[in-house]
């Protein structure tokens, strides 16, 4: 990949593995979000043999089927965080240290409050969205990954790698297998939140920033629309 330039009209920034991840996750998380809320929260019991509806059978089956799409795709994510371009690794190592970034924290909290008039400009994630995607999305996805494991083990039984790796460890650690039921609904409406600014942010940004935004997780492309050079950007 050449050296960024700040005057260029377009940038590629997230590259066909990322995008499919995105948009695979989407639907992954999507579909485990409904069917985890109903195994919490079931819907009433229906009359007759189970194995003539299968209900609380397909809901299940949907959430665990989800669940290994959203556990490879995020094994191909860090994978291409190791390999990929310095974009890749942006939202799993916030640059939390430097004074710079919360200055730009600070900016964009403004910006978001139609306080400040003049948006950035930035090629990756600006510093408030990289933020949240550190905090509200890659946490507490890891922490669904372990704990749904964890439950998981509980069905595949002692022996099976879930069971070993995950739940001998975790369930003891979070007290008994309820509040690991508990820790994991948690988990997902911190993610709920996330996917609801995410979305709104994603196309007001679209509307009002200095770039493209849905489009780059499409094409690939960042597209500028302004020539004014991008000092801004956080380097
Ligand atoms: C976005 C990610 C995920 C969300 C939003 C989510 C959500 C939920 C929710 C809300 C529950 C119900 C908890 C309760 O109230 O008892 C649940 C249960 C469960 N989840 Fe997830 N989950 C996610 C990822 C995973 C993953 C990666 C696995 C791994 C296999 C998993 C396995 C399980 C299991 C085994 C149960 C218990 C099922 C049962 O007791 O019948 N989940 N999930
Ligand atoms: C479950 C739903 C979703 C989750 C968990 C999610 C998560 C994420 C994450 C983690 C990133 C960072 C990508 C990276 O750098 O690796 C991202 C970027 C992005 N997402 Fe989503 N997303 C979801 C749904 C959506 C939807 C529905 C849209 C469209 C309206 C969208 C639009 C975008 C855009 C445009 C970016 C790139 C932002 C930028 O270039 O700064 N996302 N998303």
């Amino acid at each position: 990949m050449p050296e960024l330039k700040d005057t260029q009209e377009a940038v590629y920034v997230y590259g066909p593995w990322i995008r499919i991840w995105h948009w695979v996750q989407m639907f992954a998380i999507l579909a485990l979000g409904i069917t985890g809320y109903l195994i919490g929260s079931p819907p009433e019991s229906l009359s007759g043999e189970a194995y003539d509806h299968y209900q609380m059978g397909y809901i299940r089956y949907i959430h665990f089927v989800a669940a290994y799409a959203l556990i490879i795709g995020f094994i191909v994510r860090i994978w291409r965080a190791v390999v990929g371009n310095r974009h890749s690794r942006e939202i799993f190592a916030p640059p939390l240290w430097r004074k710079s970034f919360w200055v730009e924290v600070w900016h964009e909290i403004k910006w978001y409050a139609m306080i400040v008039k003049e948006p950035k400009k930035y090629v990756g994630h600006n510093p408030l969205a990289l933020l949240a995607m550190f905090f509200l999305y890659v946490l507490p996805t890891v922490f669904l990954i372990f704990t749904g494991l964890a439950l998981y083990g509980e069905g595949t039984g002692m022996g099976s790698w879930q069971y070993d790796w995950f739940s001998s460890w975790i369930i003891p650690l979070m007290g008994q297998s309820q509040d690991v039921h508990t820790w994991h609904h948690m988990a997902m409406w911190v993610l709920v939140c996330f996917v609801i600014t995410h979305v709104y942010v994603a196309v007001r940004e679209d509307i009002m920033s200095r770039q493209s935004i849905i489009s780059s997780m499409i094409s690939g492309w960042r597209q500028f629309k302004d020539d004014r050079p991008a000092e801004d950007e956080i380097k």
